[in-house]
């Protein structure tokens, strides 16, 4: 059986930064995030008896680094299908891999949605996030669509994702200032397990559940201003408990520091905009819809941004009909 499916990638207004169980990928807090159009991964996965060995093709290379960390989540997925046939899998990215833009989150969700289905088995979403997150934590985000709450939990079963308002709830759009396509020198794994070395990381956790209900809330009263302001806190926060780890993470660049001015002073002289940013350099730049076309023709007069990627909020992980192989 052949199947594929798509997914896309998706940016937290509240971080999973820290594990509370690495092997499983259990988080040590919760986290909310949007599910982004524009940066999509597509996987092909075919079980096939005459194979000895998964056959595995990342973005047109064999063999990388990466293909140890899919035969693991393969045989994941199969130890919970219970079949042992190996698998022919493809993946494409429409965006640059591992510059902070959650390629793994899309990678993870599309490979775990097709191989569900190539193994012709039928999992509920929970269970699908469930196997997604094993594979890469924020993965299970990109199996419901919209906007969508990880519930961290304290076991396997209890750590799922799922959706808290669907992707027409509200108009907002995504606008991703690439500033670096450059592989980031420290990966978000590495980064979960740096955490409990920062001293700030207990002050985040003593208000982390307050932060989670506040930005659910905001984004209930479609509260621009109110959401905004409580992503871009948590953005730095994420950054500060990086750059107070050890060995210190510094995630930003100067282009980043760039960007993140000029939003702020565009802010001051009204255009309501906010940003976030993840384990990259990469600024992502939250509108109101009615605004993108204003705030896009700003960003356009900064040269260190090398490219402007807009998303709207968008559905889950998906099966298509055009294979990639
Ligand atoms: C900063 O999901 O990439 O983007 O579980 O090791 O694959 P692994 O980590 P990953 O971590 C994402 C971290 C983040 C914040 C977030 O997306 O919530």
């Amino acid at each position: 059986m052949k199947k594929t499916a798509q997914a896309p990638a998706n940016i937290a207004f509240i971080k999973y930064w820290g594990l509370k169980n690495n092997e499983l990928r259990i988080p040590t807090n919760g986290s909310i995030s949007m599910n982004l159009s524009g940066l999509l991964t597509t996987v092909t996965v075919e079980i096939d008896d005459a194979l000895s060995k998964d056959d595995i093709l990342i973005n047109g290379k064999a063999d990388t680094d990466r293909s140890e960390r899919v035969r693991k989540h393969l045989d994941l997925i199969r130890n919970k299908v219970g079949l042992k046939t190996k698998a022919r899998v493809a993946t494409h990215n429409n965006f640059p891999m591992a510059t902070g833009l959650a390629s793994s989150a899309s990678a993870f969700s599309a490979l775990t949605f097709a191989a569900v289905s190539a193994y012709e088995t039928s999992l509920s979403e929970r269970e699908i996030s469930i196997l997604a997150r094993q594979g890469s934590g924020s993965s299970c985000r990109s199996i419901p669509s919209g906007f969508v709450e990880w519930i961290g939990g304290d076991s396997s079963e209890s750590s799922y994702a799922q959706s808290i308002f669907p992707p027409d709830f509200w108009d907002i759009v995504d606008i991703v200032a690439v500033v670096s396509t450059d592989e980031k020198k420290v990966s978000s794994t590495q980064g979960h397990l740096c955490v409990l070395t920062s001293p700030f990381f207990s002050a985040r956790l003593s208000h982390i559940d307050v932060k989670l209900k506040s930005v659910k809330d905001a984004l209930g009263k479609r509260d621009f201003d109110r959401f905004g302001s409580l992503i871009e806190q948590e953005a730095l926060e994420l950054q500060a408990i990086g750059m107070t780890s050890k060995p210190p993470i510094l995630y930003m660049s100067p282009e980043t520091i760039e960007v993140l001015q000029f939003v702020q002073k565009l802010r001051e002289n009204g255009l309501p905009l906010y940003f976030t940013l993840d384990a990259g350099p990469n600024v992502h730049i939250f509108v109101e819809a009615k605004n993108k076309e204003k705030v896009l023709k700003e960003l356009q007069r900064i040269s260190s941004i090398k490219e402007l990627i807009s998303n709207v909020p968008a559905a889950g992980a998906k099966i298509v009909e055009r294979h990639l192989f």
